[in-house]
């Protein structure tokens, strides 16, 4: 343990300040006080390999946020599950009334300043694709075409208010893209979204044909298509079968 005090002491004073992205003050890997001190494990962890040891989780690895805390789960074999069956639990999590469309909260961002935007996104669950549908001139709309990184975040609502022990959420890390007018990325979203929108109070008149529902939309509406590259799903009950009750889903890489 001391052994570890000294490499996490060392790791500090080797640390120079990175600037950039990350904004001013940032070191490498962030600072050291966010890490865990892996002194004592609580009841409550997740499983991983007998050969891993604390700190190969647990120390300052000078990367970036993203391998320093969630992925580390994903450094142990044990506890997590193949990559078809997150897909699944996570196409669950998301299936909405059996439409995959489903309540979230978008973040954007515009000039290094964050916006968090509640919106219903449609899943397509054999791309792994998001759809939202907004009227032109709204403020997110403006921030995905100064930056196309976006990020959401799902959770089951619950009437008990058990966040804790019955925790279900979803978050997704992606790139947005605004598509309108003549995209032809648009008659393909168009497809997959319109079906999905409440119907209005049965009037015994049908809605109108798909085809004639898009051309009444098209020049007045923005479709954002959100292509993921992470998805991670927290839900509790993945650890009575052994899993870590975080798992990470990511696109294969182009
Ligand atoms: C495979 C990676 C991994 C290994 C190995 C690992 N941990 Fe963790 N540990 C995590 C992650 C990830 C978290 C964050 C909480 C979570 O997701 O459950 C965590 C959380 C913790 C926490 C904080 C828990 C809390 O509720 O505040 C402590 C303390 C801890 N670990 C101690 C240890 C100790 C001691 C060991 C070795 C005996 C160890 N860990 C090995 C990944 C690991």
């Amino acid at each position: 343990m001391r052994h570890t005090m000294i490499v996490l002491l060392v790791g500090c004073l080797l640390l120079s300040p990175a600037g950039g992205a990350a904004g001013q003050g940032w070191e490498k890997g962030g600072p050291s006080f966010l890490y865990v001190k892996p002194t004592k494990k609580p009841p409550h962890h997740g499983v991983y390999d007998e050969t891993m040891k604390c700190t190969d989780c647990h120390s300052h690895d000078g990367v970036d946020a993203y391998t320093s805390a969630t992925m580390a789960m994903k450094k142990s074999a044990k506890g997590t599950m193949p990559k078809q069956e997150i897909a699944q639990t996570i196409t669950e999590a998301l299936k909405g009334k059996g439409d995959y469309r489903e309540i979230f909260v978008l973040s954007t961002s515009f000039n290094n300043k964050p916006l968090a935007t509640v919106i219903e996104l449609v899943l397509d669950p054999k791309t792994f694709t998001f759809y939202a549908m907004s009227e032109r001139q709204t403020e997110k709309l403006f921030h995905i075409a100064s930056n196309e990184k976006v990020s959401a975040a799902y959770v089951k609502q619950r009437e008990n208010y058990d966040y804790f022990s019955g925790a279900l959420g979803v978050q997704i890390v992606g790139t947005a893209k605004l598509l309108h007018d003549d995209d032809p990325e648009f008659t393909e979203a168009a497809k997959i979204y319109l079906p999905t929108l409440p119907q209005p109070v049965p009037t015994g008149i049908q809605p109108p044909p798909l085809d004639d529902m898009i051309a009444m939309i098209r020049h007045a509406k923005i479709i954002t298509k959100i292509t993921p590259e992470r998805i991670v799903i927290l839900n509790r009950s993945f650890k009575a079968k052994g899993y870590h009750a975080v798992q990470v889903w990511e696109a294969a890489t182009k």
